[in-house]
């Protein structure tokens, strides 16, 4: 009795002792893969890429497709880039007008805006006058009597027929500018700066400039405190040119045709957004890992590049799969497409990898299977279009979105992301949070290495799918 109690004993403890064993050696990776995801994940530091997102959001700011401000950004990262001995190359195309206003305080503190193209142009000239909030502004007896000379405030109206009622009831008050600030914004973001749109029957003589919510709200506050005095500006830039910037880490070989992995996101940012999250995140990301990388061999090529005007319509990265022979879209095996990878909004539960059909492919498979490596269950696969890999999921090359998102599990057509993107306040005081910005350094870091090195074996040894 007691002797088969104890062979029960020593079985159940043989048991424990063997699934524990298996459990671990399943979920443990094979020490070399380890070993390599250790040289990239104790490398990258999310503090380091903060002082990328510092520049671009803060010391330059706002950097619309084309502008001065985007090519400031271009040559930033492009020194960086060169510090980090990389061969950089500035490769620039032709992009539309951009329309641009400018409010200026008192105090010579300066706004950025859109601007109406068929309102007036001042050029360099300013318009000046006191600010009045008139409500709603679509019957021309909402405007005091006084409107005469004045820089007229209003919400935007619902439809576009609407506002440009308020637009001429405002100059037919006789009002010297108008701003019509968002109320709305497109996937639930606060609204931001916007161009907009008068008939090319009734263009207007006055300035008319499109602020976002939170400028509108500002300038109401400040009406609130006392009378306000601004200038207003609108120009036309013509002419423009936009522009990416390419850093290449030849393969170990020295092969220029050995296959490339391409670490990317895009530079500029929407009118009147200093775009810390959208995308200066995605910047920094790329820019740490090019630090990081430059040490190790990799048989592979390794790309880092920041496309221009992507908030125009995916400029950049359309131009330069545009401008790649077959050959040498044959020689890209994958896109890791960084948009928005660092947000603070609380309501964010995972980093996507999002492909553009919902079909996984080896840059979803390699940043799950990292992610399942490193313990770190943030990442998950998704579907989603709206940014840079668009163009080359279109010539048919294995490319992902990696953002900070929510998408219901019961609706994935339902999603949450922040609603400070393409505003304002899209800055590292509202939008950046640190821990965010390491995960996806981690995972997308040690997902890049992986694919860089020859066989990718861990990838297939460790191919991982996250429960739905
Ligand atoms: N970062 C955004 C894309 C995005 C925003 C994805 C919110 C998911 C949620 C990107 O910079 C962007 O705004 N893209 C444009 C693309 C368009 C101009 C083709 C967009 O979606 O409006
Ligand atoms: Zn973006």
């Amino acid at each position: 009795m007691f002797g088969r109690f104890r062979k029960l004993t020593l079985f159940i403890a043989l048991a424990l002792i063997f699934c524990t064993a298996a459990a671990f050696a399943q979920s443990l990776p094979q020490p070399a893969q380890a070993a390599f995801d250790r040289k990239v994940v104790s490398r990258v530091s999310a503090e380091q890429a903060l002082e990328h997102i510092l520049y671009l959001s803060e010391v330059i700011g706002p950097r619309p497709g084309g502008m001065e401000t985007e090519w400031e950004g271009a040559q930033y990262i492009a020194s960086v880039l060169q510090s980090y001995g990389y061969d950089v190359e500035l490769q620039s195309f032709p992009v539309s007008d951009q329309y641009i206003g400018t409010v200026e305080l008192a105090s010579g503190e300066q706004w950025q805006l859109g601007a109406a193209s068929r309102g007036l142009i001042t050029g360099d000239g300013f318009v000046s006058g006191e600010l009045i909030f008139v409500y709603p502004g679509t019957n021309p007896s909402d405007f005091p009597t006084n409107t005469a000379g004045k820089i007229v405030l209003m919400e935007r109206a619902s439809t576009t027929t609407l506002y440009r009622t308020q637009v001429a009831n405002a100059e037919s008050a006789g009002a010297a500018a108008v701003i019509l600030y968002s109320l709305v914004g497109s996937r639930g973001n606060y609204g931001g700066a916007w161009n907009p749109s008068l008939s090319s029957s009734s263009p207007a003589g006055i300035p008319v400039l499109g602020a976002a919510l939170i400028q509108g709200q500002w300038l109401k506050n400040m009406l609130d405190q006392g009378s306000v005095n601004l200038r207003v500006q609108t120009k036309q830039y013509s002419n423009l040119l936009s522009v990416n910037v390419i850093g290449i880490k030849p393969a170990k070989s020295g092969d220029p045709n050995a296959p490339a992995i391409l670490v990317t996101g895009h530079l500029d940012s929407v009118v009147g957004a200093p775009g810390a999250n959208d995308n200066s995140s995605g910047v920094a990301l790329a820019l740490e890992l090019a630090r990081v990388f430059r040490g190790y061999n990799t048989d592979k090529e390794i790309r880092f590049i920041a496309f221009g005007s992507e908030e125009r319509g995916l400029l950049g990265s359309r131009y330069y799969v545009n401008q790649l022979s077959q050959e040498e879209r044959d020689q890209i095996l994958a896109v890791f497409n960084s948009d928005m990878v660092s947000t603070s909004y609380p309501l964010v539960t995972h980093l996507y990898a999002m492909t553009v059909d919902g079909i996984p492919n080896l840059v979803t498979d390699a940043a799950e299977a990292a992610g399942g490596r490193l313990g770190n269950s943030s990442i998950l696969p998704g579907e989603f279009g709206s940014s840079d890999h668009v163009p080359f999921y279109q010539a048919g090359i294995p490319a992902a979105l990696f953002i900070w998102m929510r998408v219901d599990s019961w609706d994935p057509l339902v999603y949450y992301i922040e609603k400070v993107y393409h505003t304002p306040q899209d800055t590292i005081d509202e939008n950046v949070s640190l821990e965010r910005m390491q995960n996806a350094l981690d995972i997308i870091g040690a997902a890049v290495f992986d694919v860089s090195r020859k066989e990718v074996p861990a990838l297939e040894r460790s191919r991982v799918r996250a429960n739905p």
